[in-house]
């Protein structure tokens, strides 16, 4: 997959293919992420991207003609792409979402700065990705969060069975993990965790991921598609409550 972001701080945005799994799956060609200077598609001496807004108010806009020379210079290097504006008044970004923006070829996440951009590059933006429901003073940390979501849904970046039982895949949270050593500070693991019965760990990772699911978010439990191993999982977690309750 091929990933371009455009922004006034490259330096800002680059870390993003420098660290962990999307470091790896650059050097693996699995992505490959250009950083665009929107200040290299001004023409003028100072390189100037904003600009007062029209009607008066507060803050500067960010100008449209960078931005029109921008997209034609990608198009006629990179052709088409799918062109994502970072936006608090975007769709909110999910798991959905990110899976969803997996699948294009080619995207391009354009950061916006100030009071947003000049409504006329809207002609160039195919869709708008909010991060949550609050202002952030640019689009540089949401197009790194897009970018870091939706490289996950990539085939060979992550593996698929980790990206399975991640929280969010069909609508259940992960269990808890546990790592060595076996006890510390009077806690130990779950015995079931070192029976080496495969079937019972994962019913107890189950009981766990629905348990967890229920409680802190009942919002997407309800969306969840059960299946035989939920039942026999939820069977054992009423089980267990009845027993406790006696
Ligand atoms: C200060 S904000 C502009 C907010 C704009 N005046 C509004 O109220 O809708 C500057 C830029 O940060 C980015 N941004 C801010 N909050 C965001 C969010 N929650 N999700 C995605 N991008 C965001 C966008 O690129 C936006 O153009």
């Amino acid at each position: 997959m091929r990933i371009g972001i455009v922004t006034i701080f490259p330096d800002f945005v680059k870390v993003i293919r420098e660290y962990g799994v999307i470091a790896q799956a650059v050097e693996n060609g699995l992505l490959h992420i250009d950083i665009f200077n929107l200040r290299d598609f001004t023409t003028d001496k100072h390189k100037v991207v904003d600009d007062y807004p029209y009607g008066g108010g507060p803050g500067m806009v960010m100008k449209p003609e960078p931005f029109f020379r921008f997209f034609e210079f990608f198009q006629s290097n990179y052709g088409k792409a799918y062109v994502i504006l970072t936006s608090p008044q975007g769709r909110r970004l999910d798991n959905k979402v990110a899976m969803e923006l997996a699948n294009k070829e080619q995207i391009v996440i354009v950061c916006g700065r100030y009071e947003g951009i000049d409504e006329r590059v809207m002609k160039f933006v195919d869709d708008e990705i909010s991060i949550g429901d609050y202002v952030l003073t640019g689009g540089e940390l949401p197009a790194m969060v897009i970018v870091d979501a939706v490289s996950r849904f990539v085939p060979g970046v992550v593996e698929e069975e980790s990206v399975k039982n991640d929280s969010f895949y069909n609508n259940l949270l992960d269990h808890p993990h546990y790592t060595r050593p076996r006890e510390i500070d009077g806690m130990s693991v779950p015995e079931v965790l070192i029976s080496g019965n495969h079937e019972e760990i994962e019913l107890w990772r189950r009981k766990e991921s629905l348990k967890k699911t229920m409680l802190k978010r009942p919002d997407i439990f309800m969306k969840h598609d059960f299946d035989e191993l939920d039942k026999k999982a939820l069977i054992s977690l009423f089980r267990e409550l009845i027993r406790d309750a006696r």
